[in-house]
């Protein structure tokens, strides 16, 4: 047989690193590699500043202790008590302890924060975020560039990394990983999307900083990139997921557009109100109210929603009310939302209420690694077992920080405090110009074969068709609330689904700026988690943060304080499990014990 290389003739690059993802995990990664004298490149399918990082709000956390008392170890404990108990505390207490460090580091690339009067940095308070182990007031710790922190953190870390002196390849598309014989990842195939060449970049380290997988469902804050490229190849290189019945729903996506309303937004004393007008969350979490964490205050309202008290014609959604907000508060701390409510749901913030409801956000599953970023393929005999030269970070990785619920403003610190350990490691691990070895006679057959394939698809449903029947399934099968009926029956509609896979239609057969081909790999990459995720959250037989069972309504953590590990192979979900890290980095934070959680 020819061998796909010959119908697709090959550019080839060595690197010391590669990352794939420019967003702000990829490029903080990418200016410490760079920065250690490391060559590095940075692969990335949309122009750096465009990555979904840039619509990160409402900012970013650290116990600075800025507006009031604080410790990193009061945001570990609060961690540990969003994940409901299922992150890792290693990893949690290391993220916490890292964060103020890491954030002043941002301070000094340029990031321009709000300000307090004496000029340090501004920190509003956020859901979840307490002070004293939960018995304090709420805490002030989310750092924050007025509602624009993502953005103004990727341009910082891209001039940083342009001052490091990175090779950037930019609106490539990575289409799979290179994996030898002995199980060490040796480089990555891309795409160059403009002309259709085909890149392989030989490599010691490869970073994925590709985002999560948010459009697998119908309806998210997530740009329609948000396509799990990261996920994809790993699932498609036998290794695992992990914990990825994890979905996080934001409590405010604007009705009917998904885009996001910042949760600083009842950070700066924004509330939410049903049908009747109330300020229902009372009822739900007495002590936090409207900055409970995220699962609480989504189930909140759709519960209201359930029974009948949503608000607009079809009575499906809620209001969020900044309109008894100071005009000079809104203009200068949250102007992007108060644009946004504008443009997408017509509404003045200074006089109306925003029609918001519960929006697909994070995914707090992905691939598994461990707190330097390396990526992990648990076995029976080694949970920890350690993939040689393959590294994940930001919302493509599971440390686990997160568990089963993420607190907001802990992805964009999670972003840099993991991006920032993956530079050391890969420092520490690869010497600068390192001769590489000979790779693996089949390196590109996988991805050229792929490619291929889907480029000549000539079946009867085209990509768009299948992509949304996958994202509606998923919205309607694997939402907020789950039972066992609406789960089993999701499987077998996302079967329907995945076979479809077989008859796709592909109308573009060349290979420049061929997006109808970039959407199909898009696609192939969604929904291999989509399935995973499906059935991961029908085996999940208790509730645990964003997993809510109503058939177990109960956490139960006898039988299920451990991780789920997932794999897909040959359209088969597998799954196993890894252990919860039920211990510390020092005896500077004391394992938090699991305990009811309230709010
Ligand atoms: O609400 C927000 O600004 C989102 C922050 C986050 O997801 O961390």
């Amino acid at each position: 047989m020819t061998p796909m290389s010959a119908a697709y003739p090959i550019i080839d690059h060595t690197f010391d690193a590669v990352v794939v993802g420019a967003g702000g995990s990829g490029l903080r990664a990418t200016m410490g590699i760079s920065q250690a004298g490391l060559k590095t490149a940075c692969i990335t399918k949309v122009f750096p500043t465009r990555s979904h990082t840039v619509a990160a709000q409402g900012g970013i956390a650290a116990a600075l202790g800025n507006m009031g008392d604080d410790a990193w170890q009061w945001h570990a404990y609060d961690t540990v008590k969003g994940s409901d108990w299922l992150g890792d505390q290693d990893a949690i207490e290391y993220l916490c302890r890292e964060a103020p460090k890491a954030v002043y580091e941002l301070e000094h690339f340029g990031v321009p924060f709000s300000r307090t009067e004496e000029g340090k940095i501004y920190q509003r308070a956020f859901g979840g975020m307490t002070t004293k182990y939960g018995e304090g007031p709420p805490a002030q710790r989310t750092c924050a560039a007025a509602d624009r922190t993502g953005h103004a953190m990727l341009h910082a870390l891209y001039q940083q990394s342009l001052k490091n002196k990175t090779d950037f390849f930019i609106e490539y598309f990575a289409i799979d990983l290179i994996m030898d014989d002995e199980g060490q990842c040796r480089g990555v195939i891309a795409i160059c999307m403009e002309d259709g060449s085909i890149h392989r970049f030989q490599s010691h380290a490869v970073v994925l900083a590709t985002g999560g997988y948010g459009r697998a469902f119908f309806s998210a804050t997530s740009a329609h990139t948000c396509t799990g490229d990261g996920g994809g190849m790993v699932l498609r290189a036998g290794l695992a997921l992990q914990d990825m019945e994890f979905v996080q729903f934001h409590p405010t996506g604007v009705y009917g557009a998904g885009v996001l309303i910042t949760e600083g937004a009842r950070g700066e004393g924004g509330y939410l109100t049903n049908s009747k007008g109330e300020r229902f969350m009372e009822r739900y979490a007495p002590s936090a109210k409207d900055l409970a964490s995220r699962d609480v205050v989504s189930r909140s309202m759709a519960q209201e929603i359930r029974e009948g008290r949503g608000v607009g014609d079809e009575g499906d959604h809620m209001h969020l009310h900044l309109d008894h907000l100071d005009p000079a508060i809104l203009a200068e701390r949250l102007p992007g939302i108060s644009e946004s409510a504008k443009i997408f749901a017509g509404v003045d913030v200074r006089k109306e209420p925003i029609p918001v409801v519960p929006t697909v956000h994070y995914n707090m599953g992905g691939i598994p690694t461990n707190y330097h970023g390396e990526v992990v393929n648990p076995t029976s005999g080694d949970p920890d077992r350690v993939v040689p030269g393959l590294f994940a970070v930001g919302e493509a990785a599971c440390v686990s920080v997160h568990g089963a619920n993420r607190l907001g403003s802990n992805s964009l610190i999670d972003l840099v405090v993991f991006g920032r350990a993956t530079a050391f490691r890969v420092a520490e691990t690869v010497k600068a110009n390192t001769n590489h070895k000979p790779l693996p006679k089949n390196s590109t057959e996988m991805a050229l074969g792929r490619l291929d394939h889907f480029r000549n698809a000539n079946g009867g449903s085209p990509t768009p068709e299948v992509r949304l029947h996958m994202q509606k399934t998923m919205q309607a099968n694997c939402g907020v609330f789950r039972t066992e009926e609406v789960l089993q029956e999701g499987k077998v509609k996302m079967d329907e689904v995945y076979a479809r896979m077989d008859d796709l239609h592909v109308s573009d057969r060349s290979l420049i700026w061929n997006s109808d081909l970039i959407e199909t790999l898009e696609l192939d990459n969604l929904i291999g988690q989509a399935m995973v995720t499906m059935h991961c959250a029908e085996n999940r037989h208790e509730s645990r943060g964003a997993h809510m069972h109503e058939d177990y309504p109960k956490r139960n953590d006898d039988e299920w304080m451990k991780h789920t590990v997932t794999r897909f192979t040959d359209g088969k979900v597998s799954i196993d499990y890894r252990p919860v890290h039920d211990y510390t980095l020092s005896d500077e934070f004391e394992y938090v014990k699991p305990k009811e959680r309230v709010y």
